[in-house]
């Protein structure tokens, strides 16, 4: 476990450094009383073997996890896989998706391969890979824009790179917020804006998990063009439930998951 969570406080180093607001939450939490444990956290990639979900999930494997479960996104051209740390419960599930990039245009193709052969073997090789971030250089908002009209995944990952998309705080995990309803209230009351595709709350305690996320946070980002507010990352909140056998549920829920990803979907600041 002192592995796992070396690896997991350096994710989440970079991901609240990236995230002001996770950090505010977290400590809106914090100062509650709370105990922020993590549901999962989530990482995306290209479906490129040079970086695909098997590169991705070596640094995880090798800190003890194990492959629990794999998922199917049709719309969005996405296979996903989750992981456990089966000796440590508490451990949060790692989520690693990867766009389906032979079901792409050639022009989104010829992008996703430009940029990972940019990427600098010593990045490729490294141990922290999975925190590498762009490597490739500064991103035009042209292609950002091109990007986004055939996947905003695509566009999201182009920008922002290797590194955490999200984590999940376990609201099971939780004394006084222990609803997902009591969370969302507590969110928006604060001003934060909840993603409400689908609705603020997807899926139901029938389907033995509830999910809601934060909308991406608006960030200034540096490109060929000059600079340009975009959604960077977003914190997602989850609450388990028992199956038949009194166990918590441990997977995802595709349809539910599908409307997540979209809370990184570009927006204009109001
Ligand atoms: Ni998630």
């Amino acid at each position: 476990m002192e592995k796992a969570q070396f690896l997991f406080d350096k994710i989440w180093d970079d991901y609240i450094a990236q995230n002001p607001e996770v950090k505010e939450i977290y400590h809106l939490f914090s100062d509650l009383g709370e105990t922020v444990a993590n549901d999962h956290i989530a990482f995306r990639t290209f479906n490129d073997p040079r970086v695909n979900i098997d590169v991705l999930s070596n640094a995880f494997l090798k800190v003890g996890y194990k492959y629990k479960g794999e998922y199917q996104f049709k719309e969005k051209h996405l296979y996903a896989r989750h992981f456990e740390l089966e000796e440590f419960k508490e451990a949060p599930r790692v989520f690693i998706s990867e766009l389906k990039l032979e079901e792409m245009s050639y022009e989104l193709q010829v992008i996703a391969k430009d940029i990972i052969n940019r990427i600098p073997d010593a990045v490729l090789q490294s141990p922290d890979f999975l925190l590498s971030g762009n490597s490739w250089g500064r991103p035009s908002y042209k292609i950002y824009e091109q990007l986004r009209k055939e996947s905003e995944y695509a566009a999201w990952l182009y920008v922002f790179g290797f590194r955490a998309n999200h984590f999940t705080v376990s609201i099971n995990a939780l004394k006084q917020l222990d609803s997902i309803q009591k969370v969302n209230l507590f969110l928006k009351d604060k001003g934060f804006v909840l993603n409400s595709v689908g609705g603020e709350i997807k899926g139901t305690p029938a389907e033995l998990l509830e999910q809601s996320s934060t909308k991406a946070s608006i960030k200034e980002m540096d490109f060929d063009e000059g600079l340009f507010e975009i959604p960077s990352s977003y914190y997602e909140f989850a609450r388990r439930y028992p199956d038949q056998n009194g166990r918590l549920y441990g997977g995802f829920i595709a349809q539910s998951a599908d409307k997540i990803f979209e809370s990184t979907d570009f927006y204009k600041k109001a």
